[in-house]
């Protein structure tokens, strides 16, 4: 495949990740950038044009676009109606309704939309996946997420906790779940009065197995992380280390890949190990997937339907955390 010309939009915080993995991978040639508002690129950057505006006459293959939510529908919907395919941050777009619209126009025009809903890429998750099929834990009976801290710069309203941060959780358990119902949600606006930074969604699958998810922007220190409890036993993940640890009594005598490993049994006889994981940036996992995705090869991005899903059960727990009771927003200036 020829190299893939690629036009990255925005360069914020996310943007300058994009560009340092695009100008690292030679299987793409990023051949401009547009910031309407940045006006340098880093200095650790190789060359590259920086545009306010995307010129009429540039052409390109592929649009990575890390602008703000809130104009990712009307950006990615100009993009495609230009013929260019779109990869575009999480989340893909603000409504269940405009991902759906983003999905029919890239099918009509026959190119390629996927949204980086990076954990997925995650080689933890990976590990994860591998833990969950094994059956080592038995049957899977609860999933706990924890996604805390890193408030963005600049919110606007229509954004929130839940569609920033939740949209990774509820995505990556809709994978490991299957279908989803949205059963119950709390929230919090503690900074405004209009939008939520903080919030608990419980979710149940078909099959019964059920899930919390806790969000907040608030913690001081980014937290990321997942339990998940089985019948026989519990695997601890952090996002962040890459760690996947295995607990639970008489794990080490199962038949499973895992029985090879090193295990410990404490007094109590729980034993436990830490299942191995290729450290890889997932950012780089992504491009991979995405060059995967380009060429028509199997890969794990969300497209289609599983891109529509991500945001439509952030939408549904968006509509309960509204519809519940929610602890009142102190304005610290009045006193009260
Ligand atoms: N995958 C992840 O883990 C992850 C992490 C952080 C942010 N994000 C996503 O990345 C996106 C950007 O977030 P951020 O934290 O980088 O925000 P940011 O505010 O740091 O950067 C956004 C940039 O987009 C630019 N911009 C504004 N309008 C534009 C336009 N029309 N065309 C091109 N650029 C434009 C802004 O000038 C700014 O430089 C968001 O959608 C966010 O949800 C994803």
């Amino acid at each position: 495949m020829a190299k893939i010309r690629t036009c990255l939009f925005g360069l914020g915080h996310m943007g300058k990740n994009h560009l340092r993995v695009l100008q690292e991978d030679a299987r793409f040639e990023l051949v401009a950038v547009v910031d309407p508002v940045t006006d340098a690129l880093p200095t650790t950057a190789s060359a590259v044009p920086l545009h306010k505006h995307l010129p009429d006459d540039l052409t390109f293959d592929l649009a990575v676009v890390a602008a703000p939510t809130e104009l990712h529908y009307s950006l990615v919907t100009k993009l495609l109606e230009a013929g260019h395919n779109v990869f575009v941050e999480k989340p893909a777009a603000s409504t269940e309704g405009q991902a759906r619209d983003l999905v029919a126009l890239a099918e009509k025009k026959g190119l390629k939309l996927a949204v980086g809903n990076i954990e997925r890429c995650n080689p933890v998750v990976g590990a994860l996946r591998g833990v969950i099929q094994s059956g080592i834990l038995g049957r899977l009976v609860h999933l706990n997420g924890l996604r805390a801290g890193g408030f963005p710069r600049n919110v606007k309203p229509g954004n929130n906790v839940i569609l920033d941060l939740g949209v990774h959780e509820l995505d990556l358990f809709r994978m490991f779940l299957g279908p989803l119902d949205i059963v119950h949600g709390v929230g919090h606006c503690t900074q405004t009065s209009s939008i939520y930074d903080a919030a608990e969604i419980s979710v149940r699958s078909k099959k019964g197995v059920t899930g919390t998810v806790h969000v907040n922007w608030l913690t001081p220190q980014r937290m990321r992380s997942i339990r998940v409890t089985g019948s026989e036993g519990l695997c601890l993940v952090d996002y962040i280390q890459q760690t996947c640890e295995l607990h639970g009594h008489n794990l080490s005598k199962k038949n499973t890949p895992f029985q090879r490993l090193k295990w410990t049994t404490d007094a109590q006889g729980l034993d436990s190990t830490s299942v191995p994981v290729a450290q890889k940036e997932s950012l780089k996992e992504q491009l991979d997937q995405l060059h995967l995705y380009l060429s028509g090869e199997a890969h794990i991005l969300a497209v289609g339907a599983e891109l529509i899903e991500s945001v439509s059960l952030v939408e549904q727990a968006e509509k309960q955390v509204a519809s519940a009771h929610v602890l009142p927003f102190h304005d610290p200036k009045s006193g009260h």
